[in-house]
């Protein structure tokens, strides 16, 4: 890999002196869907996949970008200075995000680069591609320029370029699982607080295994913003009448006894899934730590029930994909992973079988929507890294 990438830099941009490659990987959420902007925990670890990028600093103000993901596009150029997002949303608006991004947080970016990217994420599969550019973008620069930033520091930069540069609404969870991931372990967050701890993934006799949809997001990401301020409506209904900061913060029960304060039907929905999902993340974690794998997976379903009928993120693609996974034996849990309308879902699998989970759910999948889906058996993996 690490042989091919250089060449392939050094064809495009010119010999590879001074050219250094880095890795930053992607992301699964295993449970904790659409709570990380609602004040609630999130359980994401990031993978053994992700971008790997060979950057080299210029002596002029010159951008230069090429993803082997896109060589049709080839060499995309533009400036260090006044950076702004292209109309035409093509991926080079994630790198430019983060150095304009850099900027406007006091570390500012004075020479331009030539960039080469190569990605084994799926693109637009719900496995945080996009973070995975931008965490990795900040890796690069932090070393360039000798920055004093924290892993932590550049997931909240990524995100800070997110919302600002791409007009995202996103919470932090993609950035900092791809910025903070550890090997082996998934990491339990609060993102009120932004406390965290890691958590052992042990799954003896079993494997996380993604399904990818190939349904495209499409409209996803102004359906996310309809969400986001869906849930901040109910909040400030729901704050007439109890004291809270965030849906993160309130018990199922307090939920029960206080919903008639939402106005609306769907607002009711959407902020139970919120309160819900939090209590259901935390309830996960309690028996992942008990060893009890089986009530992991239960509360996984449940997960996806509540995003599919509750908050409505979900569609026949991914429905089709979870509710075959559901039938098929040795199945742990299975849900969708990831902002949802597309995308993928991700399943706890027995290793025995694996096989005849990609048979029949493959197959099931291919029936009912036209096209197939794509299964990947994923392990767990740690963040940026200079290789
Ligand atoms: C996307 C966002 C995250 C999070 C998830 C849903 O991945 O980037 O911040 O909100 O959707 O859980």
């Amino acid at each position: 890999m690490r042989e091919q990438l250089l060449q392939k830099f050094g064809e495009i941009f010119g010999g590879t002196d001074g050219a250094k490659l880095y890795f930053a990987p992607g992301r699964v959420n295993l449970i904790g869907e659409h709570t990380d902007y609602n004040g609630g925990h999130v359980f994401p670890c990031a993978l053994t996949i992700g971008t790997y990028g060979v950057a080299r600093k210029r002596e002029d103000k010159k951008l230069r970008f090429y993803s082997m993901n896109f060589e049709k596009l080839g060499v995309l150029e533009s400036g260090v200075e006044n950076l702004k997002p292209e109309k035409e949303a093509d991926w080079t608006n994630y790198p430019k995000g983060v150095i304009w991004a850099f900027g406007e947080k006091g570390y500012e970016v004075t020479n331009g680069m030539d960039l080469l990217l190569f990605g084994n994420i799926p693109n637009g599969s719900g496995l945080s591609s996009s973070a995975s550019v931008e965490v990795l973008t900040g890796a690069i620069l932090r070393d360039m320029y000798g920055f004093a930033v924290s892993n932590q520091d550049l997931a909240l930069i990524g995100q800070y370029s997110e919302n600002r540069f791409n007009g995202v609404n996103c919470g932090i969870m993609d950035q900092f699982a791809i910025a903070m991931g550890q090997k082996d372990n998934a990491i339990f967050l609060d993102t009120a607080t932004m406390e965290f701890e890691y958590a052992p993934i042990h799954l003896e006799g079993a494997k996380l295994v993604i399904s990818c949809s190939n349904k495209k997001r499409g409209l996803g990401d102004s359906k996310y913003n309809e969400r986001r301020s869906e849930c901040e409506t109910a909040l400030a209904e729901l704050q007439k009448v109890v004291d809270i900061r965030t849906l993160g913060d309130m018990s199922e029960e307090q939920f029960e006894a206080n919903k008639g304060a939402i106005a609306s039907e769907v607002r009711i929905r959407r902020a139970r899934h919120a309160v819900y999902e939090n209590q259901r993340t935390i309830k996960a974690v309690a028996a992942l730590k008990a060893n009890d794998i089986e009530e992991f997976g239960r509360l996984m379903n449940a997960s996806h029930v509540s995003l599919r009928d509750d908050y409505e993120v979900t569609g026949i693609e991914l429905d089709t994909l979870v509710e075959e996974a559901w039938k098929v034996e040795g199945v742990i849990g299975s849900r969708m992973t990831g902002a949802g309308f597309g995308g993928c879902t991700v399943s706890i699998v027995k290793d025995s079988a694996i096989e005849a989970f990609k048979e029949q759910v493959g197959r099931a999948y291919l029936d009912k929507i036209g096209y197939a889906a794509d299964f990947y058996v994923v392990e767990i993996g740690d963040g940026p890294v200079i290789l």
